[in-house]
């Protein structure tokens, strides 16, 4: 199960994104927002770094502006590691040697396309652990 959120900046890609999932037969959640109403985006980081730092979602996708707003605070919540990506080669090597579990995007930086790109990748790639483990427990 994937948990999606978004801010108003970020709700038209999210609403792309979650087509994709459908069309590729992903499980998802949507903890919102539902509108392009503004709203603040901590909240729907925080809602969706909780459903993954519980273990009840698998990976974490983040949608507004830019992504760096989502990235930030979603790095503030304990075992979350996200990334923001806007290249396919960094969301490709922040699950195989970060093990990331929260991808950020920016609405406003990447169009629907490279987010699909972005997100089959993020989705499909596992961590490649050994080395990049120990890295990773030294900051967690
Ligand atoms: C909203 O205008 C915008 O600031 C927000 O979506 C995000 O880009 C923040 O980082």
């Amino acid at each position: 199960m994937i948990a999606i959120g978004s801010d108003h900046a970020g709700y038209p890609l999210k609403e792309d994104i979650k087509k994709y999932l459908e069309d590729s037969g992903i499980e998802y959640i949507d903890l919102g927002t539902n509108s392009e109403e503004s709203c603040d985006y901590p909240v729907f980081a925080d809602a969706v770094c909780k459903a993954v730092a519980s273990g009840g979602c698998s990976l974490g996708i983040l949608c507004c502006g830019t992504g760096i707003g989502m990235s930030m605070a979603a790095n503030k919540h304990k075992g979350i590691r996200a990334a923001v990506c806007s290249d396919y080669f960094s969301a490709k090597y922040t699950r195989l040697h970060n093990d990331a579990n929260v991808l950020c995007l920016g609405a406003r930086v990447v169009g629907t396309g490279l987010a699909e790109e972005l997100v089959g990748v993020f989705l499909t790639t596992d961590f490649e652990g050994g080395k990049h483990k120990r890295r990773i427990d030294m900051f967690e």
